[in-house]
């Protein structure tokens, strides 16, 4: 599934990647916004195993991460939005009642 974001005209948003403030451009995806401040991994394996976006396309969900509480979100097709806030997801997470996007 492709989703395509639309970068704004330079304007910025703020978003909380583990509970710090990144200034990011609109429309972006958390995938691209976070790959930098992340060092390149966004979750682990159940085994411990840093992972981080591969695809960039709603392909290979090695970009779950956790958005506004939410966990199992394809970090990749979710656009940046002012306030959100982004956590790298440890290990499976329960789905509990939230259950995860990609149904
Ligand atoms: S980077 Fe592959 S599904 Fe998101």
């Amino acid at each position: 599934m492709f989703v395509k974001t639309t970068p704004s005209a330079g304007r910025q948003v703020t978003i909380y990647f583990e509970d710090q403030p990144l200034e990011v451009e609109e429309g972006i995806s958390v995938a691209a916004a976070v790959l930098g401040p992340s060092h390149g991994w966004t979750r682990t394996t159940h085994g411990g195993h840093k992972r981080g976006p591969y695809c960039q396309m709603g392909v290979c969900f090695e970009c779950l991460m956790t958005i506004n509480g939410v966990p199992n979100q394809q970090a990749c097709l979710v656009p940046v939005a002012e306030g959100m806030r982004v956590n790298r997801q440890n290990g499976v997470p329960d789905f509990g009642k939230e259950g995860c996007n990609h149904a």
